[in-house]
């Protein structure tokens, strides 16, 4: 096969995971997925494969397993580069088990860049969050605002990790690095094929009212409308998950073009709009013509009150930029909600 190279993704059956690959392979590069589908499901492969026509190579295993590991290296010893998402994500749940994310987070990350070292990996891009940021001072925030301590285990993994790699290329190690600071990734893929599949109860907004819309839950609840904000609801910066996966694209070949600037990066990855959970109900009832059963209830532990992104920064160094509307990303993601419940398997 010829190809641009490849590329190792982690978590690469999971929601983000999933539709960078797509958009990997699109580009021309040959994608390897590492995956223990802790929090996936096998046929997003096969997703994969229907959508781009190419099937990426699926390695299942867990990263806590060094040695496992490091028989993958040896077997692709021309990785031109890893995109690192397998982690565990549920902030609440970090909350109740916090040995299992500081395990599971840190651990894979420490075990990815001694691979890295060993194997002469050069170019590394982490998956990161707008979470370090805790309740910014002024917004929009920038990749300049201080980190705050953290809300959750799941959100001082992601400062943490963001450390570890800065100090591995601080230490001389030959590998460069960007960190992306998501803000809130919905939408699915336009072919309905792959979206995001929470295992549950969702804990997220977007599925939420996706399954509301389905008949699954009876009932969206809206926390808290006495926030300090227009209409009273928490405010985030909702980001198109194509979008998204396509900033990993640009990040991923700044590194390899030697086009970054210093070895360790950081870029925030949103829309630099803020949408309020209001504003999200209202496009989603606007875009599908469905009325959503909703109430208000009060606050939920935790919440940030509002954060969006300055994308200036990341809009001129990567030379990206998130082009699609609220109105697409409500569209999308309840297409996928439809498809995937219609052809369940
Ligand atoms: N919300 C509701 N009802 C729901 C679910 C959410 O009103 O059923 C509200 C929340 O209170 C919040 C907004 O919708 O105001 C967005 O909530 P999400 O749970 O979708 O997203 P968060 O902003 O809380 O969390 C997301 C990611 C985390 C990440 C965090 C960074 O899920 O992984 O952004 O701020 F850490």
């Amino acid at each position: 096969m010829n190809t641009k190279g490849k590329i190792l993704v982690t978590g690469g059956t999971g929601y983000i995971g999933s539709h960078t690959t797509v958009e990997l392979i699109n580009q021309g590069y040959e994608v390897l997925i590492i995956d223990n589908l802790s929090n996936s499901e096998a046929f997003i492969i096969d997703r994969i494969e229907q959508i781009t026509g190419i099937r990426p190579k699926f390695y299942e295993f867990d990263l806590l397993d060094q040695s496992r590991l490091s028989s993958f290296f040896e077997e692709n010893p021309d990785l031109k580069g890893i995109i690192h998402f397998a982690a565990a994500k549920a902030v609440g749940e970090s909350v109740d088990i916090p040995l299992h994310y500081y395990r599971n987070n840190l651990v894979t990350m420490i075990n990815l860049l001694e691979g890295m070292k060993q194997h002469k990996i050069e170019n590394f891009v982490f998956s990161s969050s707008c979470t370090v940021y805790g309740q910014p001072d002024k917004l929009p925030v920038n990749e300049h605002a201080p980190i705050k301590p953290a809300e959750s285990p799941y959100g001082y993994t992601k400062q943490v990790n963001e450390n570890i790699l800065k100090d591995t290329i601080g230490s001389g190690a030959a590998i460069k690095g960007i960190a992306l600071r998501y803000f809130n990734p919905i939408g699915a893929h336009d072919s309905g094929l792959i979206g995001e599949l929470p295992r549950g109860v969702p804990n997220n907004l977007m599925p939420f009212i996706t399954q509301t819309a389905y008949g699954i839950r009876e009932q969206l609840r809206v926390f808290g409308d006495d926030y300090n904000t227009p209409d009273g609801s928490c405010i985030r910066d909702y980001i198109h998950v194509v979008d998204l996966a396509k900033a990993h694209i640009v990040a991923i070949e700044r590194l390899i073009q030697h086009n970054n600037k210093n070895n360790f990066e950081v870029f925030n990855i949103g829309t630099g709009n803020g949408f309020s959970v209001l504003e999200v109900i209202h496009s989603f009832e606007k875009t599908t013509g469905i009325k959503l059963n909703y109430k208000i209830v009060g606050r939920r532990a935790g919440d940030i009150e509002q954060i969006w992104a300055d994308t200036t920064i990341g809009n001129q160094e990567l030379g990206w930029k998130a082009e699609r509307s609220i109105d697409e990303m409500s569209l999308s993601a309840w297409k996928w909600e439809q498809n995937y419940r219609n052809t369940k398997q």
